[in-house]
């Protein structure tokens, strides 16, 4: 598939949007990105899962602890489950990162599948994965765009060295940096493409002092809860956003991995007008 050499702040950065895309997308509902989201519900879902089937076995096979669903693990969901906005702060990854991605790196990495998949003609040459934790969207960023530099942000170092651990074993090579999101991003303020995936759920507590300006880039991508996304309503106006939801089957031989028969995906898309 042809992949748009420039990068996603303007229209003209979308070429080729599939003829078979329907629109889905709430704002801005003609637009190039609109059409690549309304890809979230086409057969490309398929060939997202077969990568995912296939980087999760290796993974398993090499470090076979993460595979486990412990009592402790479906505790952790649970929680995540009944959280509200004001307690979402919750997690200092330092005592849990291996149970948060036993509980969610392999229905991440599905869901992200199917965004990065979706979005394969979105192109920029550096790509931030900003909480990226493990960095699922990372590592499915860089599959689908080979040719970009994916650089996963993070303020907790467990996460990152379970996320080095996973790259060496699939062979994916990312970058992994260890800061801050709201201090990271001074300069170069539009450069590169950001993708966020439950990184917002756990910023509502601060949502009002968030820097968008910096924090955007050329365009930001935001998987996570769909209440959360519509948070994004509230942004400053110079920034446009494009939201796409899907439901998608899991097919019978992912079932066990993803913990689920269904995933609902919600994506977001944010652009400066
Ligand atoms: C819910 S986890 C999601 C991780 C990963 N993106 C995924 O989809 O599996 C949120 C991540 O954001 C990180 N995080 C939260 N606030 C942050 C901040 N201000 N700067 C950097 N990382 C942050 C946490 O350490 C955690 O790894």
């Amino acid at each position: 598939m042809m992949v748009a050499s420039t990068a996603c702040g303007t229209e003209g950065a979308v070429r080729n949007p599939p003829a078979s895309a329907r629109q889905s997308a709430s704002s801005a509902p003609n637009s190039p990105l609109a059409a690549l989201l309304a890809d979230l519900s086409n057969l490309q879902i398929h060939e997202a899962f077969d990568f995912v089937s296939d980087t999760l076995s290796k993974v398993y096979i090499e470090w076979p602890e993460l595979a486990s669903q412990e009592a402790k693990t479906i505790a952790l969901k649970r929680k995540v489950k009944k959280l509200r906005w004001s307690s979402l702060n919750i997690h200092d990854y330092k005592d849990n990162a291996i149970d948060f991605n036993k509980a969610y790196y392999p229905k991440n990495l599905s869901k992200c599948a199917v965004v990065a998949s979706a979005l394969q003609l979105l192109h920029s040459e550096v790509v931030y994965d900003v909480g990226g934790g493990a960095g699922p969207f990372g590592t499915m960023w860089k599959h689908y765009h080979p040719d970009s530099k994916v650089i996963v942000v993070d303020r907790s170092i467990e996460q990152e060295s379970i996320g080095k651990k996973i790259s060496s074993i699939i062979g994916i090579n990312i970058d992994y940096e260890h800061g801050d999101a709201s201090n990271y991003f001074t300069e170069e303020k539009t450069r590169g493409i950001r993708i966020f995936s439950y990184f917002l759920c756990e910023q509502m507590p601060e949502f009002a002092s968030i820097r968008w300006d910096t924090l955007i880039g050329e365009c930001g991508i935001f998987v996570d809860y769909g209440e959360v996304l519509g948070a994004l309503r509230n942004i400053p106006k110079s920034f446009s956003v494009n939201y796409a939801s899907a439901s998608v089957k899991v097919p019978n031989s992912l079932v066990s991995f993803v913990g689920d028969k269904q995933l609902d995906v919600n994506v977001a898309v944010v652009q400066r007008r």
